[in-house]
């Protein structure tokens, strides 16, 4: 930790805003949050955290002198003449990024001094900066500098993508507004990007949408691999192993979901149709995300024929595992596709949110409780309580043994030797039929 920090203001004290404001505060700076809500300010304040990150707590703890929140813009701006936003940009109806909380910052800030720095943390489409300079000119602000520094933050090791970043970028419109932003993360050992506005904006989003081209694509390698007997794992390794292509973000399964990788996907094909440019390759990862999401009922159906009045076992809510977040999670397509199907689905999840499970699906408090009388268990998210899946007593319960897993988790040769029929993602072994299976059905399976 570092001394004789700045002082910091950051606008927002959602996921985003409460993490970079804990990881600056932890390296020394004094951090003012401001919050519009005031119950969410009032639990901060109390020393509660309303989100769940790992390691957060302890770092707003940990640096509790050093924090302080508010519902007054004024009591950041009197202090702080760094001002990150840090709130939400969620979709609008047509796709493309709502600003509008962006635009009540700018609306808000009063009178600020030459020093101050906007410093842009949201996810925005390119041209954003832009258009925030020509917002603070019209509010007589043009002194104050503008800079794109955006979030590379993974749930559930966000506090560990903050101190560990491949990378840190900063874009602005001054060189010396960039660098005094940059300096911030002394301590931080990481290349910083120095770029333009604009660029530093179509970095994140081209970031986001690149590793959600990887996911598509290494879900069509899967689908065709379930057609020709190759196991789409190996497939990866092999991949992974060309220094051009790398490991990460090649893992097959279920489709991709979150807050970040569908919205920013969607935000950046609505900016370049926008923009006068149809970015074709766009459309067809968020397809192919939409179908993956989608073939796990051909896969049941393979096996239990219609599923009207077949009871399934949804194993995992939120879209990956170590958060409570449902948002854009592959179970809540999954869940509605089987009851409009006319299934009676369960669902168990350790984290979800109660009041965001599916509806119509009954809640379950444990797997064991999910999966009693179904006909078929769905691994949706990997959730680490999945892995003895495949035992005696789980059997036992099911009133017919199949386990779908949607994340590959499961080793086919010891789900097929527990006495389950077996479907994943890619992989041999993922269309070994049941005995009783009906095989009249038009679906795909493995040629002899
Ligand atoms: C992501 C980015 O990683 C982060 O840099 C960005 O700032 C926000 O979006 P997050 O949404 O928290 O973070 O989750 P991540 O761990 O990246 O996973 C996203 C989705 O992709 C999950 O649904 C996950 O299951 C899926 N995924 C990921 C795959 O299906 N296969 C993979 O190989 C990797």
């Amino acid at each position: 930790m570092s001394s004789g920090g700045e002082t910091i203001g950051i606008f927002g004290a959602g996921w985003v805003g409460l993490v970079t404001a804990a990881c600056f505060a932890d390296l020394g700076h004094r951090v003012i949050v401001r919050d519009i809500v005031p119950e969410r300010i009032e639990r901060l304040r109390a020393g509660e955290v309303p989100i769940y990150e790992p390691g957060l707590s302890e770092l707003l703890e940990r640096n509790r002198e050093r924090m302080s929140y508010t519902l007054e813009v004024s009591d950041v701006t009197s202090e702080a003449d760094l001002l990150f936003v840090c709130v939400g940009t969620p979709p609008t109806y047509a796709g493309d990024a709502d600003l509008s909380a962006v635009w009540a910052v700018v609306e808000e800030l009063p009178e600020l001094g030459q020093e101050a720095i906007m410093i842009m943390k949201s996810t925005v489409p390119a041209g954003t900066g832009e258009k925030v300079r020509a917002a603070l000119e019209a509010r007589g602000l043009g002194h104050v500098g503008y800079a794109s520094n955006p979030e590379f933050l993974a749930e559930g090791r966000a506090v560990e993508d903050f101190v560990h970043p491949d990378r840190i970028v900063i874009g602005s419109f001054e060189p010396s507004d960039g660098k005094r932003v940059g300096t911030l993360y002394d301590g931080i050992e990481a290349p910083i990007v120095y770029s333009d506005v604009a660029s530093a904006e179509m970095i994140k989003l081209a970031s986001n949408a690149f590793l959600a081209t990887r996911i598509s694509f290494i879900n069509e390698i899967a689908n065709v691999c379930e057609l020709t007997g190759a196991d789409v794992e190996q497939v990866a390794e092999g991949m992974g192993l060309d220094r051009r292509i790398g490991p990460h973000f090649l893992h097959a399964g279920i489709g991709y979901g979150g807050s970040c990788f569908p919205k920013d996907v969607t935000a950046l094909k609505q900016l370049a149709g926008n923009s006068g440019y149809h970015f074709q390759l766009l459309s067809s990862v968020i397809e192919v995300n939409e179908l993956q999401k989608r073939r796990v009922v051909g896969k049941l159906e393979k096996h239990l024929g219609p599923l009207a009045g077949k009871v399934i076992a949804i194993l995992g809510l939120t879209f990956k595992p170590e958060t409570n977040d449902m948002r854009e999670a592959a179970s809540i397509v999954l869940g509605s596709r089987l009851l409009a199907e006319g299934a009676e689905v369960r669902a168990w999840d350790p984290m979800a949110e109660r009041d965001s499970y599916l509806r119509g699906a009954r809640i379950c408090d444990s797997i064991l409780e999910a999966v009693t009388g179904a006909d078929a268990a769905v691994i949706v998210t990997e959730w680490k309580q999945l892995r003895e899946l495949a035992s005696d007593e789980v059997r036992l319960a099911m009133r017919n043994p199949l386990i779908v897993d949607g994340r590959n988790m499961l080793d086919p040769a010891q789900v097929g030797a527990a006495g389950f029929a077996y479907e994943c993602v890619g992989r041999p072994g993922s269309c070994a039929p049941m005995p009783a299976a009906t095989a009249d059905l038009d679906l795909e399976s493995t040629p002899e």
